[in-house]
């Protein structure tokens, strides 16, 4: 797959991850398809549930990093200490509810157990940040639903005037910007 010129970087969020006694396959496994779709992954991070430790890590990559698209995995269930929902929504300057909207619509006809996930989407600055759920199944499987759009999401998001039906015509569910 060619680049798509847009960068990347993923966010494990985990705490047992983050102390080493759990293998991180989400975070190898969202790197591999965001390269396969033509990502450049800049930055493959974990840091444990903690609304300070990931609201710091958006922070800097899209503040500082300027990185174009923020991927987290992890953290969006019901457990006390999932917390990735309540760090990531004061961060964001613009919500994007649809992208969690597709994403458990999708994931429900797969397991009932997609309602559980309070994942969100937005804008910061010009980056697009994503919370995926943290199973590298769950990551996988809700990936894929979104991944079509996020080529045409980042260039709208940055300024990009080209009509959206001109982005469209060819394919309802288009692969191009
Ligand atoms: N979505 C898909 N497509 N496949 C899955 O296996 N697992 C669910 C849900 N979403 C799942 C899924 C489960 S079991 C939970 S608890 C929530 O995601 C939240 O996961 P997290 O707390 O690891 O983020």
């Amino acid at each position: 797959m060619d680049k798509n010129g847009y960068t990347c970087a993923i966010l494990t969020i985990s705490d047992k991850g983050s102390r080493g006694e759990r293998d991180d396959t989400s975070g190898p496994q969202l790197n591999r398809q965001l390269t396969e779709s033509g990502f450049t992954v800049t930055a493959l991070e974990i840091v444990p549930d903690s609304q300070d430790a990931i609201a710091t890590m958006f922070r800097k990559w899209a503040d500082q990093d300027n990185i174009d698209l923020i991927v987290s995995t992890g953290g969006t269930g019901v457990s006390p200490s999932d917390v990735t929902p309540e760090a990531t929504l004061p961060i964001l300057h613009r919500e994007i509810p649809g992208i969690g909207e597709a994403m458990r619509m999708a994931s429900f006809t797969r397991t009932t157990h997609a309602i559980l996930s309070r994942g969100v989407a937005g804008i910061r600055r010009e980056s697009l940040i994503i919370n995926l759920p943290g199973s590298e199944r769950a990551a996988r499987e809700n990936l894929e639903v979104i991944l079509p759009s996020l080529q045409h999401a980042l260039y709208k998001i940055k300024g990009g005037m080209k009509d959206c039906a001109d982005c469209t015509k060819n394919n309802s569910k288009q692969k191009d910007s």
